[in-house]
């Protein structure tokens, strides 16, 4: 038997490759950048997150063989014009800082009625240095005033999805991992893979 096609996550975060590696089963041999020790670090200047996941899938892809898969998400919220979006994860001032996050974003929400949100998340899946497909998910929902929750990351604690009344960090990754929008982005991707790779 021929082994398994490699498929490399674009990513560091090994909670992302554990989630991607469970939805792909073992048709593929799923690696992370953490495995190549010549991989560069990517970085992220475009302005969308398409743009920013094809620089890392296009990246990678450049000097590692085989399929290469990253994502970009991030939260948009209505009353602030779609901010933080591309900014997401250095919205409170400090890359990667939830709790600067969070505050920031609950001082802006200050008093705002409108309290429509959605999470969105683009992959890329590149081949020697070029994009072969792009897939975007989206989960709609609203921004709560306070706190709630002790699961998930970032904004979960702060964001309800449509059609529930707890928040992402209520709800845990089980029910989390069946609406969101990086598996609503992953579906689509490993649908492609089954009939392309
Ligand atoms: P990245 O694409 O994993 O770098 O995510 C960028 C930032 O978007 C994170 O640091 C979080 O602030 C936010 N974010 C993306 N996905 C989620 C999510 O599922 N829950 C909460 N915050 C998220």
């Amino acid at each position: 038997m021929d082994p398994a096609p490699r498929l490399i996550i674009a990513t560091r975060n090994a909670h992302k490759t554990a989630e991607i590696r469970a939805m792909i089963g073992d048709r593929f041999e799923v690696l992370d950048v953490t495995s190549f020790l010549e991989c560069p670090e990517i970085e992220e200047t475009g302005t969308t997150f398409l743009e920013n996941a094809r620089l890392k899938a296009e990246g990678i892809s450049r000097v590692l063989d085989g399929w290469v898969l990253s994502d970009d998400s991030g939260l948009e919220v209505d009353a602030l014009g779609g901010a933080p979006g591309v900014w997401s994860s250095s919205f409170g001032g400090e890359e990667g800082n939830h709790a600067l996050n969070n505050a920031r974003l609950l001082r802006e929400m200050e008093g705002k009625a409108e309290r429509r949100a959605r999470f969105r998340c683009t992959m890329v899946l590149a081949q020697s240095g070029k994009e072969v497909a792009h897939f975007s998910g989206t989960v709609e929902g609203a921004i709560i005033a306070d706190a709630r929750g002790a699961m998930g990351f970032g904004y979960d604690p702060l964001f309800v999805p449509e059609g529930h009344t707890a928040t992402f960090a209520e709800l845990g990754d089980e029910v989390k991992n069946t609406l969101s929008h990086r598996a609503r982005a992953l579906t689509q991707a490993v649908e492609f893979l089954a009939g392309n790779a």
